[in-house]
């Protein structure tokens, strides 16, 4: 986290206040590694959804400075629109995202800004459509759908832009399991084409199996930001930020095994071995 080069955001003493006087983050300093699967979490109201609609350009830092790929953060409208395109933001409420008619114009309506082709438009609109399996309900109101069927929608107007970034605001709310396992699997097939991948969620367990980096926020301050093994294993930090344990943490707490500081395991095969070597 320290390698400039290797960082996608640089945040310095950012700090964000609501027009009602709300300082909902205060003096952020942080950066983010590209290509990192990272975990953004803290209780309800501990400034989540503010610091990602600030990496995403919608709002501006009251004060500090954010920057994308060294560059400044700017809030002029041209300048916005590139970055949204850079940084795709899938929100938790998918109805504040849906703005088209129909599933096909809500895909092609990014695209047609982005290429200014309507045949580039139409082709990829169709590849995008026929990737997320979305052709049998292409020409229905976004309005019409099942939450499971608006988040893939939503997810995928957002890639259809290839974005650098994709940060998700509590992805797996409203999803059933088989959505919320088929939304992963295209965040993994992301993160694999070397894109960074920001999740707030609650499931403390899918954040430690499945993120490298944790960013963990309490009443708008940094608590902490690290390896992720290392910051979920710290039970102690944890239940200051009133967070519970992973539960392969709990586990062996619960086991009286020491966890292995510089290698915690991070799977249950891995917590499987561990629980067998001290048998
Ligand atoms: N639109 C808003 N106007 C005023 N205060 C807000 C607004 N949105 C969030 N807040 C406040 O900012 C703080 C952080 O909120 P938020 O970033 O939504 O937290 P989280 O996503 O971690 O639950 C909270 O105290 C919340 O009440
Ligand atoms: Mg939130």
């Amino acid at each position: 986290m320290a390698d400039r080069a290797n960082n996608i955001f640089e945040l310095r003493e950012v700090s964000y206040c609501y027009p009602n006087d709300e300082w909902a983050l205060k003096n952020i300093n942080i950066s983010i590694t590209r290509g990192a699967k990272v975990a953004l979490l803290g209780e309800n109201g501990a400034g989540k959804s503010t610091l990602m609609l600030l990496l995403n350009g919608i709002l501006k830092p009251t004060n500090g400075s954010i920057q994308f790929e060294n560059e400044l953060i700017c809030h002029r409208r041209k300048a916005l629109r590139k970055l949204h395109q850079k940084v795709g933001f899938l929100f938790p409420n998918s109805d504040d995202q849906l703005i088209a008619p129909t599933v096909y114009e809500e895909i092609s309506f990014g695209l047609m800004n982005l290429y200014k082709d309507e045949n580039l438009t139409r082709k990829k609109t169709e590849e995008i459509i026929s990737h997320f399996d979305l052709k049998q309900i292409q020409h229905k109101s976004p309005h019409q759908l099942s939450s499971g069927q608006k988040k893939m929608v939503c997810l995928a107007a957002i890639l259809a832009m290839e974005p650098e970034v994709i940060i998700c605001d509590e992805p797996a709310s409203h999803l059933d399991y088989k959505s919320e396992q088929l939304l992963f699997v295209h965040l993994d097939r992301l993160n694999k084409m070397g894109k960074t991948i920001i999740i707030s969620t609650h499931n403390i367990d899918q954040a430690y199996e499945w993120t490298d980096e944790t960013i963990l926020l309490h009443q708008s301050q940094l608590k902490a930001h690290g390896k992720t093994t290392e910051v979920l294993s710290n039970s102690k930090l944890l239940k200051e930020v009133n967070i519970p344990s992973p539960t392969i943490i709990s586990l062996l707490n619960e086991l009286n095994i020491d966890i292995p500081t510089n290698n915690p395991p991070k799977t249950k095969k891995d917590l499987a071995q561990l629980i067998y070597l001290n048998r």
